[in-house]
């Protein structure tokens, strides 16, 4: 690589970035806000409960972080727009984009059996959310000639993983928005990736826990490592993904899988 444009030596993989973070109140987004921050990034943390987002910023800046808020639902433009903007007006760009919100639904079953609403609201929230994020992240990017987009998918994106089957199908999509986007984008500066996460304990596996107990042991055995993960064992590969460090990989994913797939 050209050491003229090698990252400093020293200074945090994402020191002098803005990145904005969808689904930012619990789980691996939150935890990405927490590790971003600590790298150097501005952050601006979306998600739709006011209160979690404000309690996550005053804690980045009590430990001298940067990072604000916006209240909003990625289902709607209007309001990843106004989360895009406040990047802009508050840090002065977007560098990056963890487009992460998801949902799952809590009813795991035969397709026959799963609720018509489950169908909309899965596909509402993980595909119409990527995209509306990318359509309103994109043009703020290709005006500054650079960015980054990591999307999160799952296992569910790759391989029928037993979880819902329209979230299987919903991550499906996501990884093909990622394709998509990445090769559109690719020749202006502009790269696009995805995360395949295995089981990670978060409020979406408590949930489904909660509503189904006997999964909890499924969700552990599926991985080799016999295990789920911590939110911020996922984080870390969408870090190395938004920053300049991964500047050759686009239009593909990263699995943190537990080793899923490996089987
Ligand atoms: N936990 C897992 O085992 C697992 C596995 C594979 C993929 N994922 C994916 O990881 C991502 C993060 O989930 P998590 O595991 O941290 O769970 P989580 O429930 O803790 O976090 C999901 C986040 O998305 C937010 N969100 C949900 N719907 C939203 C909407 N319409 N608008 C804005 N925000 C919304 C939630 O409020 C929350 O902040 C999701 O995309 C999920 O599908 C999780």
């Amino acid at each position: 690589m050209d050491e003229r444009v090698s990252p400093v030596r020293g200074a945090g993989l994402l020191a002098g970035k803005t990145v904005m973070i969808s689904g930012a109140s619990s789980g691996i987004g939150a935890a990405a806000a927490r590790l971003f921050t600590g790298e150097g990034a501005a952050v601006v943390v979306m998600a739709r409960r006011e209160n979690e987002l404000k309690e996550l910023v005053l804690e980045i800046e009590a430990s001298g972080g940067r990072a604000t808020w916006s209240v909003g639902d990625v289902t709607r433009p209007e309001d990843v727009d106004r989360a895009v903007a406040m990047a802009v007006e508050r840090f002065g760009g977007l560098d990056g984009a963890f487009n992460n919100a998801g949902y799952a639904g809590v009813v795991f079953g035969p397709l026959h059996e799963l609720p018509q609403e489950d169908f909309d609201r899965i596909m509402d929230v993980n595909v119409r959310g990527t995209w509306n994020c990318l359509r309103s992240q994109i043009p703020v990017m290709l005006a500054a000639g650079h960015g980054a987009v990591v999307n999160t998918a799952s296992s569910a994106g790759l391989i029928a993983t037993g979880a819902p089957s329209p979230y299987v199908a919903a991550k499906h999509a996501v990884l093909g928005l990622t394709k998509a986007a990445a090769a559109e984008y690719g020749a202006h500066g502009i790269r696009v990736n995805s995360l395949v996460v295995g089981t990670t304990r978060t409020e979406m596996i408590n949930a489904a826990v909660e509503a189904e107990p006997a999964l909890k042991e499924a969700f552990v055995a599926r991985q080799i490592q016999r295990r789920m993960a911590e939110p911020h064992e996922v984080a870390e590969a969408a870090l190395w993904l938004l920053s300049d460090r991964s500047s050759f990989a686009t239009g593909s994913h990263v699995a943190v899988d537990g080793g899923i797939l490996a089987t």
